[in-house]
């Protein structure tokens, strides 16, 4: 019976291999479609480990921010200390960011908005003759009468002006400037880059934009750590555990590097933010005859 069955049937016989031949090839065709397309849908997809967070800081060694900012959608950059506006520049023209840009010194204006219409980009950047701080008003501020620091600078005042100031003050001129926070102009935005340059009075910058900070709309905040210029340092370890509290990570940008802690050892790569600003209060660096201490500059991330 079953020989007869078989017999009887030969072509349907041939025709059912015939359309597994078929589909078995097309499985193979499409494996192997599938297998050379995958590679190329993975490579879309494609992880990466990245350099360390110190290529983001605005300078110093390995700094690569504009390389970095130029991957990025635009976005809102805050510089806050302009000096000449070459900071605000560059951050423009590393990938059509918007820059708001504040520096209180009067006579620097002048310079700034020089810099900023002769990069081409002042649709980009907006400068305010402003200081901030963590409140809103009026305030002391010292000029120095002596140009200092970079040459190039061709007005009176130096990257050292500031609410109060260590030296002679028979060196600076005192102003009045006005005083704003920086909340008050990120409004409801979010920023990609938070620069901060201002002479001692960093923290305070920071706590004018505890709003952002504590909203989390702030990627990057690089800003300076200098114990001889402010009143009391402790201020800086204040701001430190502030920042972690939010969930931001802050890297070191030049001091680890400068006195050799890099790699050492795990203890040198993370230290309590009371021990670094304190062997960074030890330090000695003379300027104008009195001893600024050290300072770097710190990044601070959510990763
Ligand atoms: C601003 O910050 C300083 C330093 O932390 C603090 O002493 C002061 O009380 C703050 N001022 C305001 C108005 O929050
Ligand atoms: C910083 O150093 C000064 C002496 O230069 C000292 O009086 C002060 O207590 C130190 N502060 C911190 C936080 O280490």
């Amino acid at each position: 019976m079953a020989f007869s069955l078989l017999g009887s049937t030969p072509l349907r016989k041939k025709k059912s291999w015939l359309i597994l031949l078929k589909v078995v090839c097309l499985i193979a065709i499409f494996f192997l479609v599938y297998s050379a397309l995958r590679d190329n849908l993975r490579s879309k997809k494609q992880a990466y480990i990245y350099g360390n967070p110190l290529s983001l800081c605005n300078t110093g060694y390995s700094s690569n921010l504009e390389y970095i900012l130029a991957l990025r959608k635009p976005g809102l950059i805050l510089d806050v200390g302009s000096f000449d506006g070459g900071d605000a520049v560059r951050y423009a023209r590393s990938g059509g960011h918007r820059v708001l840009t504040f520096e209180p010194v009067p006579s620097k204006a002048s310079a700034i908005i020089e810099k900023i219409q002769n990069s081409g980009l002042g649709h980009l950047i907006e400068f305010f003759p402003v200081a901030l701080s963590n409140y809103t008003g009026t305030a002391d501020f010292y000029v120095s009468k002596t140009k200092l620091g970079k040459k190039k600078m061709k007005v009176s005042g130096t990257e050292q002006d500031a609410f109060t100031v260590p030296w002679d003050k028979l060196l600076v001129d005192k102003i009045s400037v006005e005083v704003r926070e920086l909340d008050e102009f990120i409004k409801f935005e979010n920023v990609l880059y938070l620069k901060v340059d201002a002479q001692g009075y960093d923290a305070q910058v920071l706590f004018g934009a505890r709003k952002a900070i504590r909203e989390k709309r702030i990627s990057y905040i690089n800003f300076e750590i200098s114990p001889g210029l402010t009143p009391d340092p402790t201020v800086y370890a204040e701001l430190l555990s502030w920042l972690g509290e939010f969930g931001y990570f802050c890297f070191d940008c030049k001091f680890f590097k400068e006195q050799g802690l890099r790699g050492k050892s795990e203890n040198i790569l993370k230290m309590p933010v009371e021990t670094f600003i304190s062997t960074l209060n030890q330090t000695k660096l003379l300027q104008r005859g009195v001893n600024v201490k050290k300072y770097t500059d710190m990044i601070c991330t959510l990763l």
